[in-house]
């Protein structure tokens, strides 16, 4: 019997090569501009929504069938029923499955698995860990995609970079600045972790500028240090707004969770009620360098965002937002095309 190989996943964009993201960049480009050559005729995607998406559902299904292939989605809500992840669990819980039953029998029907995990959310030291979506990868033996995971987003972080090089060419040496905003509905930082990663290894420096409770997961931010002594560049962290978006070619407007709340909705409405002002309007945008405006989206606006600054020349929200279908093609195309 021939041997088979392990698949290969897509679970955090920083566990690929340098000049993998490059390809992966150039080709999602070439597609754009109708340049590239990539075919998913004859292949099957599962996307498996554990919580709610509208770009990142819509995106994938559409750059998989504009391929040639076809997808089957399914909402854990709606179609099927929780999953239990612990590893050796006496499954007498609300979970009448495991992931790596799942996994394995899911692995006969499709050529990929695309996953959008739902955090416990009682505690950050547990969620951080990932282990959904480590589950699936270790036990599908088709390519697992994470659609968003507590930790990472390497689809967002994919196009964010593309519509990065479209808009400021070359990376090295530009600002990125990192801003939070004010929302009742947080997200995870995996949007920001990923970029801000995958930012610094195209050498931007990157500022991060959040009220105080408000700091990325403190392993990323180690991982973030050493990598931006590795090229040369630097990062820094700020409670101030003002500071943190002085100078920036891009402002990343982000609203997410307090790691020091977590699990604690009371005290994290609490804190967040204190940092009511965090909403990035015209004045800020003026103080970086003929910045550009960036939000992963969902957005609220005029909470988070003002309006003008949305709908104005120098909002990329759009085009950021367009780029998922781009890049998610040439992903798609990587992992499945023959
Ligand atoms: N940015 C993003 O992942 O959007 P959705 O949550 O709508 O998929």
């Amino acid at each position: 019997m021939a041997e088979q190989r392990a698949p290969v996943h897509l679970i955090s964009l920083h566990e690929l090569k340098r000049n993998q993201v490059d390809d992966l960049l150039d080709l999602s480009m070439r597609l754009k501009r109708r340049a590239g050559k990539a075919s998913l005729s004859g292949k099957t995607v599962g996307l498996l929504f554990f919580r709610g998406s509208l770009r990142t559902r819509t995106s994938l299904e559409a750059a998989t069938t504009q391929l040639g292939g076809n997808t089957i989605n399914l909402s854990a809500a709606s179609d099927f029923w929780e999953l239990e992840s612990a590893e050796g669990s006496i499954m007498d819980g609300r979970a009448p499955e495991h992931v790596k039953d799942a996994a394995a029998v899911l692995s006969c029907y499709v050529n990929a698995l695309a996953i959008r995990p739902k955090p416990a959310g009682a505690s950050w030291s547990v969620d951080r860990r990932d282990a959904e979506i480590r589950m699936w990868a270790r036990h599908a033996r088709v390519p697992v995609i994470n659609m968003e995971s507590v930790l990472w987003h390497p689809l967002q972080a994919l196009a964010d970079l593309m519509t990065m090089r479209e808009s400021l060419g070359d990376l090295r040496g530009k600002k990125l600045a990192f801003v939070w905003t004010h929302s009742p509905t947080p997200a995870n930082p995996a949007a920001v972790h990923s970029l801000l990663l995958a930012a610094i290894s195209q050498g931007m420096h990157v500022r991060v500028g959040a009220p105080a409770g408000y700091e990325l997961d403190s392993e990323v931010m180690s991982q973030a240090q050493a990598l931006a002594q590795e090229n040369a560049t630097s990062i820094l962290s700020t409670t101030s707004m003002p500071e943190a978006a002085r100078g920036a070619h891009v402002v990343y407007a982000r609203s997410w969770h307090s790691l020091e709340d977590y699990g604690n909705p009371t005290l994290a409405a609490s804190r967040r009620s204190r940092a009511n002002s965090w909403m990035i309007d015209e004045k800020l945008m003026a103080s970086g360098a003929e910045a550009r405006l960036m939000h992963a989206m969902p957005v609220r606006r005029n909470l988070e965002v003002t309006d003008e600054v949305l709908d104005g020349p120098r909002s990329l929200i759009v085009q950021q937002a367009e780029n998922r279908l781009h890049s998610q093609k040439a992903v798609l195309s990587l992992l499945l095309g023959s």
